[in-house]
Parts: structure tokens; C-alpha cells; sequence
């Protein structure tokens, strides 16, 4: 069992105007959190890619790229994994970006291959932004390419979209076969390109059964090399009773309704045909990417049993959401993970 952190590329994670934590994606905040985390013992963190804030354009975003980079150089044990959205790098240029930080990191990079929701970035580029099934199919253009370049092979590919000639990318990867590829999305080409290109599947926080049905799909689906590992986004709200952590849900729920505007034009920049987008409206939670719908709410007891039945699924990383984050990390490394984990 693995408990990452998502890094806090555009600040807080649940409620945007939180007096406990006031509005920080700064790269001095990350590294401060990404270097506790590593000593908390979190094996992970996520650093997700948004050229423009996709919540609030005007709030301050970090740069995934640059920053993961800086990080690598910056820790000695946690996995950096950085998303990527293919339409904004060519393969080549992305797979020797993923290869250098492999060496920077000394063996503990990964990418996130995820294929957007936020129309305003890609459109307000000049890029466009294709149709859902469209950007898939890139997508498995783009990582058919990026994939053997990071292993050091040399690559001919000709495609509807990219054509590559005897390229080779040197030095290759003295660590191991080549940095791991991570995929978030839910839907059905998502599903297929995971089982075909990935090495670990990002499911949305959701309920227990829901998130079951979605692993034993893909799990027997047919594929290639070692069996698809299962990753889960949650936000965590545990304290010592039940009644505290529901009294710390609603005080998160109540700052929330002051983004209400702000949550209705990220609504209106949402791809309509994002299956996570349709999921996550399902249920009212806090946090993103199915945040408090995957349930890690309550006293320290009941929050560490749902990790054990999630891990009895198949979910094997945890990828972490607090508020405030700091103070609501250093809880869960003290509280949760010496019960889950055996001494
Ligand atoms: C764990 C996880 C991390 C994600 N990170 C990003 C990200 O960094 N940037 C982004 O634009 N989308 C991110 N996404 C969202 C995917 O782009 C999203 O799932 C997709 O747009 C919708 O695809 P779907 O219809 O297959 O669900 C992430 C999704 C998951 C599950």
C-alpha cells in the first residue's frame, strides 16, 4: 500500500477562500510540502498539469514541468509523477523531458497521461480542443511514440498525426525499463488505453462499489507485461470521532458555497463529454477529483478501515487531498498510516 500527495499546483484543494489556508500555489509552498511529505513517509506525489488556472484563471497556477524538474533535484526517495496532456508537447520533446527527470530523479519518475477537460486552455492557445473520442485517439498516437523512446529505443512511426523517423534518445534509462506511465480518465477509450499503454490506473474518488466495478472491467481486460496496478484519488478528513470530522466536512462545505460562481464557469469550461466530469456531479463532495465521495471521512478508525477495503480491491496507491493541507498531512502520516501499515 502506497499514500501519495497531490501537489498544490493551484492551491487548496477543497475550498478556495479558506481563512485556515489562505490562497498559495507558490513554488515555495510545493517544495516546502513535497520535502515533508518525503519525510512523513509519503511515497508520492502528483503534480498536476494546468497551463491556466482550470478553476479560477485569474488565481496563480503552477508550471508542472519546470517545477517537477526542481523536485527531483530537491528529494532523494518520493515518486514524482507529472500529468501531461499530449496536444501541448510533441512526443519527442516530452519523452527527453521525461527522460531527464528520470535522471534527475534517480529512478523515481512518472508520467500522467490524461487527455483534458478544460476547453478555455487548449482553445484560447490557438490549439483547438478536439473532440472527447478524437483526443483519445491522439493520445494513443502520442504515447505509441513516447513510450519506446523512453525505453531507448529508436523509433519509425508514421501516423495520422505524428511521423517519426529513426529517432533515438540518449542516455537512455539506467534505472530500469523506463519511467512508469500513470492514466487518469474514466472513460471507455480511457479504459482502453490504460490496459493497452499504462502501468496504473487513476480512478476519481467514489463509493466503494462503484470504484470495485471500475477495476474488475479493467482489470480483465487482455493486455501486454505485468498486470495494471490501481491508484485512488481521495480527500481525507479524519480526526479522532466521527462527529469532529463530519463537523470539518461541513465547515469545508459551507466555505465552498462561496466559490459557487467561480464553480459554475469551470462548469461552463468543462467538456461536456468528460465522463469524470459526469461522475463527479453525481454526488455532492469536496475536494477534486471525486475528493470526499470515496468516503475517507470520519474518526481515525473508520477512515483507516476504508483504506484496508479499498486495498483489498486492488487499489494500491492512495493520492491524497487535505485542507489545510500541511496540518491535515502531518495527521494522517501520524494517525492513519501507522494504523494501516504494519510496523
Ligand atoms: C488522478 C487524476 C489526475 C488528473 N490530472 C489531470 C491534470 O493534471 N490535468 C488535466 O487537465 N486533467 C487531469 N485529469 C483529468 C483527465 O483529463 C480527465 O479524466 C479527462 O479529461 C476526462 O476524461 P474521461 O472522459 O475519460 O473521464 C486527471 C484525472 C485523474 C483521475
Amino acid at each position: 500500500m502506497r499514500f501519495g500527495i497531490w501537489a498544490l499546483v493551484h492551491g487548496s484543494r477543497g475550498a478556495l477562500q479558506d481563512p485556515e489556508e489562505p490562497y498559495d500555489a507558490s513554488w515555495e509552498r510545493n517544495l516546502a510540502l513535497v520535502q515533508e511529505a518525503e519525510r512523513l513517509g509519503y511515497d508520492s506525489t502528483l503534480v498536476a498539469q494546468h497551463t491556466i488556472n482550470p478553476h479560477h484563471a485569474p488565481n496563480d497556477q503552477l508550471e508542472a514541468w519546470t517545477s517537477s524538474a526542481a523536485l527531483a533535484a530537491a528529494t532523494s526517495r518520493i515518486e514524482i509523477i507529472t500529468a501531461i496532456k499530449p496536444y501541448l508537447y510533441h512526443p519527442v520533446v516530452l519523452a527527453k523531458m521525461a527522460l531527464q527527470i528520470e535522471h534527475i530523479s534517480r529512478g523515481r519518475f512518472a508520467i500522467n497521461l490524461v487527455n483534458a477537460w478544460n476547453m478555455p486552455e487548449l482553445e484560447k492557445a490557438g490549439i483547438g480542443f478536439a473532440e472527447h473520442d478524437e483526443r483519445y485517439a491522439y493520445g494513443r498516437e502520442w504515447i505509441s511514440v513516447v513510450d519506446p523512446l523512453m525505453r531507448g529505443e529508436t523509433v519509425t512511426f508514421q501516423g495520422k498525426y505524428f511521423n517519426v523517423n529513426d529517432y533515438t534518445l540518449r542516455p537512455a534509462d539506467p534505472y530500469r525499463a523506463r519511467p512508469r506511465i500513470y492514466v487518469g480518465g474514466e472513460s471507455e477509450p480511457a479504459r482502453a488505453l490504460v490496459a493497452d499503454h499504462g502501468d496504473v490506473w487513476f480512478i476519481n474518488g467514489q463509493s466503494l462499489a462503484d470504484v470495485e466495478t471500475l477495476i474488475k472491467d479493467v482489470a480483465s481486460r487482455p493486455r501486454r507485461g505485468a498486470p495494471l496496478k490501481f491508484g485512488l484519488s481521495a480527500f481525507v478528513i479524519a480526526r479522532e470521532t466521527e462527529a469532529e470530522a463530519q463537523a470539518a466536512l461541513l465547515r469545508l462545505f459551507d466555505l465552498a458555497k462561496l466559490d459557487a460562481p467561480i464553480r459554475a464557469v469551470q462548469r461552463a469550461n468543462t467538456d461536456p463529454y468528460s465522463v469524470m466530469a459526469q461522475t463527479m456531479s453525481k454526488t455532492p463532495r469536496v475536494g477534486s477529483n471525486g475528493g470526499t465521495a470515496a468516503g475517507l471521512v470520519g474518526s481515525y478508525d473508520q477512515v483507516a478501515e476504508r483504506i484496508r477495503q479499498f486495498n483489498a480491491i486492488g487499489v494500491e496507491l492512495f493520492m491524497l487531498q487535505f485542507q489545510p493541507f500541511e496540518a491535515e498531512m502531518r495527521r494522517f502520516a501520524a494517525e492513519i498510516m501507522s494504523r494501516v501499515r504494519p510496523l
